[in-house]
């Protein structure tokens, strides 16, 4: 069997932000910084270090300011380069994206997940795709998505990151019946989204990295309606078991939830302990704070 590469990413920004209000009255969520990167352009990095090309971002209305930030900037360039600021020129440029490798479509009406996966259906064509949450936020030594588009290459089939959560927390997550393991590889008998503690199959989660077969597609079109009376990504999955290799990767790294406002202090903090430049203050400041 010939796998097809993965060179497509699907990015959800529809959502509304509502847990990080005021913040993001004007400005949608996935413009929130973790030090100076806001997160969309954490997910954009980390999907260009595995090899992604195109991106399609399924937005909706006010969220503008995530298109404008991957187009060039000027006005903000010229006058950093009359006034000689090299580096943060620079820097710009480096992150520059290639002419029309990010396209849009909107999301209507919020009708959950598999919606929003459904709504970039004629980008994802034949083709296998990468979904990036930009809420989850993972802090690892190789790209998270990079260690999923190596296991796709391994198995040919459908590859989610997984994590073992609390078993009080299972009703936040798409949860799954696990079977044989290899090594970080589980493979996928089955999948529940937000079961309840109870019933959950296992505590293995799914967070906010995929890569999946383009055949989903034909599954979410039925907009079965699942948990939360939504549309779900994971219920879409669950159909794919049994036709084509499924396997969740037990990824290296640690994952921030930032779309919870304790998961992304936490990640604002250890996103800058992790930097060369801020890395020893900001470790010295919080000794000193936390003894204080
Ligand atoms: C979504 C998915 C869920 C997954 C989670 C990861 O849920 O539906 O299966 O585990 O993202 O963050 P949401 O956070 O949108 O409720």
């Amino acid at each position: 069997m010939s796998i097809r590469p993965l060179r497509k990413a699907v990015l959800p920004v529809a959502g509304l932000g509502t847990r990080f209000l005021p913040a993001t009255k004007a400005i949608p969520k996935e413009m929130l910084p973790v030090v100076d990167k806001p997160l969309i352009q954490y997910a954009v990095d980390e999907a260009r270090a595995a090899g992604i090309e195109q991106f399609c971002m399924v937005t909706g209305r006010g969220k503008t300011a995530l298109i404008d930030h991957f187009d060039i900037a000027f006005e903000l360039e010229s006058t950093l380069a009359s006034r000689h600021k090299d580096d943060a020129l620079e820097m710009l440029r480096s992150e520059r994206m290639e002419p029309g490798s990010i396209t849009t479509v909107r999301q209507q009406v919020p009708l959950g997940l598999g919606h929003a996966i459904w709504c970039a259906r004629v980008f994802i064509g034949d083709d296998p795709f990468a979904i990036l949450l930009p809420d989850d936020l993972v802090l690892s030594k190789t790209p998270c998505l990079q260690q999923l588009a190596d296991a796709y290459r391994e198995t040919g089939g459908n590859v989610v990151a997984v994590e073992n959560v609390p078993r009080e927390h299972v009703s936040r997550y798409g949860v799954l019946k696990t079977g044989a393991e290899h090594g970080n590889l589980v493979e996928v008998l089955g999948l529940v989204e937000k079961p309840k503690p109870e019933v959950a199959p296992s505590t293995l989660s799914i967070i906010g990295r995929y890569v999946l077969l383009p055949e989903v597609v034909n599954y979410l079109a039925r907009m079965d309606r699942g948990a939360g009376g939504e549309v779900q990504l994971t219920d879409a999955m669950a159909k794919m078991v049994g036709h084509a290799p499924f396997h969740g990767l037990k990824f290296e790294g640690r994952r921030f939830d930032c779309g919870d406002k304790a998961g992304y202090l936490e990640a604002q903090l250890a996103f800058a302990l992790a930097r060369p430049d801020l890395g020893s203050s900001v470790r010295n400041f919080l000794k000193a704070y936390a003894d204080a």
